[in-house]
């Protein structure tokens, strides 16, 4: 059988901050079968994960399209690959059969065919909402696992600082901080996100950072005792400010900088002599380098799920045709929790 595959690409590079106008929606024949022997799973995607590392992918130049397999540089007119959920429809390979619900790097577009070698693993499609796999039990949930546990080393009592906490990865670094008996505050863009943290994640306190002239001082009213822990999403001015009011021995977990994503001349000024005589430990991580902690991580979180003391937190706009608004509504932060986008149902 064959059938129009649509697709989403970027007419060009995009070396500022994304619009849709940058994207295009295309179409190319596919072939629904794979060839014997080649070991060629086609999957019909059910969700995508919108993710802003994606951006640095796009540019002319990031620094990121070298140091990482999983950042390379997406040229023009080529397909986006994008982690995401879907329904096994053919299957050369022996591990999936035809219906398998699989999690795994699928692209932005309706059918991805899947090559020997990719991360593509089997879900169980009943316990909870298909989408969580691409969320708090997918990639954003082991980056906040990870990031939390593996590289800040949290202990009971500790102060802890999220910034674009309303966000996918924050969302859940604040609830796993409350679950450790961390005292949390959060930071995020709008009143509605300030609310959601204070009231339904269970935050100790939370605020609008762009209500804030002065992020240090602001953080110093929120942390009188100072920061233990600073869990960094944004990069730049919020960082700089978070070091100013770190305790001795304070770790961060340098997760992102989406605010230096789009804005090439936006650049850390960081008090050196600081970071040294409080001892502070500033540490970059890719979650896929933790995989050591994946069995724990979703054992955990499942069960956290289960007796309802987390909660997903998911932003999810409908059909491909909304991918490019999706994507460049994560640097307008129009997102509240984790952008995805909904193709079709199983
Ligand atoms: N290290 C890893 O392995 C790894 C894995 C996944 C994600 N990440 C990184 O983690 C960060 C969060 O990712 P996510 O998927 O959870 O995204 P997200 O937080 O769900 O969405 C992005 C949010 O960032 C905020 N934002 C946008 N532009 C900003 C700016 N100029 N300054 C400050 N905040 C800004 C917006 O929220 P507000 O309304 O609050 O501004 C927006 O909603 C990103 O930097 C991402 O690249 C790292």
């Amino acid at each position: 059988m064959e059938l129009e595959n649509k697709h989403i690409i970027i007419k060009h590079a995009i070396d500022g901050l994304p619009t849709e106008s940058d994207f295009e929606l295309r179409s190319a024949p596919l072939v629904l079968s794979v060839a014997q022997g080649s070991k060629e799973v086609v999957v019909k995607n059910l969700f995508l994960s919108i993710d802003p590392y994606q951006l640095n992918r796009m540019k002319t130049y990031s620094s990121t399209q070298k140091t990482s397999a999983a950042a390379t540089r997406i040229q023009p007119w080529q397909r986006i690959d994008a982690f995401g959920v879907g329904k096994v429809v053919v299957s050369g390979n022996e591990e999936f059969e035809r219906d398998d619900v699989v999690v795994g790097l699928l692209a932005w577009e309706e059918y991805t065919v899947v090559r020997p070698g990719t991360t593509l693993t089997k879900v169980d499609p009943h316990e909870f909402p298909l989408s969580y796999h691409a969320s708090i039990l997918g990639t954003s949930g082991l980056t906040a696992y990870a990031g939390f546990y593996d590289i800040c080393k949290p202990k009971k009592g500790e102060k802890v600082f999220v910034s674009a906490a309303s966000g996918s990865v924050g969302s859940l670094v604040g609830q796993y901080a409350k679950l450790s008996g961390c005292y949390v505050v959060g930071c995020a863009g709008s009143k509605t996100k300030v609310d959601l943290l204070k009231e339904k994640l269970g935050f100790d306190d939370a605020f609008n950072y762009k209500e804030e002239p002065d992020l240090k001082s602001a953080l110093r009213r929120y942390f009188p005792e100072g920061i233990d822990i600073y869990f960094d999403n944004v990069g730049s001015a919020m960082l700089e400010a978070a070091v100013a009011n770190m305790n001795l021995f304070g770790r961060v977990a340098v997760c992102g900088a989406i605010s230096e994503y789009a804005d090439a001349g936006k650049r850390l000024a960081l008090d050196t002599v600081d970071v040294i005589y409080k001892r502070i430990t500033l540490r970059g991580f890719l979650a896929f380098d933790h995989l050591h902690v994946y069995a724990g991580f979703i054992s955990s979180t499942s069960d956290h799920l289960r007796h309802g003391r987390m909660r997903a937190v998911e932003d999810i706009s409908t059909g491909l045709e909304s991918v490019p608004s999706a994507f460049a509504g994560l640097f307008r932060g129009d997102n509240v929790g984790k952008k995805l986008v909904h193709l079709t149902s199983l």
